[in-house]
């Protein structure tokens, strides 16, 4: 089975914007649970420009389903991570500036220091997961280190799609269609994720290698329109008829 994570990141962006109490990352990670999610996701990023410290603690307490931590790869985060030895950890690449987890992460520039970095994670009983784009040096370089997960970054094939650049999004999916076969036969598990939308899910859902899709942004802002559940609900359902 397709698992859905679902992102609860700009429920704080939302609430973060007029330093309010509300509205409740917590609540929405327990609809989504509601609507059939198999995991909430969430990013501790070092502003804390959206989730913070206490979001975290709050959702350890309060969820039923696994919770996916990301986090970038700093003494900070792992001791967080350590604290509360989420079900699983997804590492990412963090730039202040950025509006968004642009790239994936440089396994290979840096596989001595991620390998020290992962293992205690791994001894905690994190399952760790590396967010990378759809490259072979860097699904060889993941597996190297010890990562059981990789998440392939799926932002250029969407941002491909909305700008009308069809031939690229094409090579794109191309591209992320063989790192998935690849990456599997390694035996790494495999996970896709940013910028989904109900126009650019199905031929990531239907890739028959990938395991979990984390889909944020999109959902939190067609709530607006639908409803969390509903726009969660259809997710799952564009999910399930992809891999039908
Ligand atoms: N996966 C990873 C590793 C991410 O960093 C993000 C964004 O925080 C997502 C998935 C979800 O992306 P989006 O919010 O664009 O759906």
């Amino acid at each position: 089975m397709l698992r859905l994570g679902v992102n609860i990141d700009h429920v704080a962006t939302l609430r973060n914007a007029r330093g309010s109490a509300y509205p409740d990352p917590v609540r929405a990670a327990k609809l989504a649970e509601e609507a059939g999610a198999d995991g909430i996701t969430a990013h501790l990023r070092e502003d804390r420009r959206h989730i913070v410290d206490a979001d975290i603690d709050a959702l350890m307490e309060a969820l039923s389903v696994p919770l996916n931590f990301e986090m970038a790869a700093t003494e900070e985060m792992q001791a967080i991570a350590l604290r509360h030895k989420p079900h699983a950890v997804c590492i990412v690449p963090e730039k202040r500036e950025e509006r968004t987890t642009e790239g994936g992460l440089e396994v290979a520039r840096e596989e001595n220091k991620l390998a020290h970095y992962i293992a205690p994670l791994r001894e905690a009983g994190c399952r760790v997961s590396i967010f990378i784009a759809a490259d072979q040096a860097q699904i060889e370089a993941a597996n190297r280190i010890g990562a059981e997960v990789i998440e392939l970054h799926t932002g250029a094939y969407c941002d491909y799609h909305y700008e009308g650049r069809f031939e690229e999004r094409d090579a794109e999916l191309r591209r992320l269609t063989e790192m998935a076969t690849f990456a599997h036969s390694l035996g790494l598990e495999v996970h896709a994720g940013h910028g989904l939308t109900y126009e650019t899910v199905k031929p990531i859902a239907a890739l028959p290698e990938i395991m979990e899709l984390n889909i944020g942004h999109f959902l939190m802002g067609e709530s607006i329109f639908r409803g969390l559940k509903p726009a969660i609900q259809e997710m799952r359902r564009l999910m399930d008829d992809a891999r039908a």
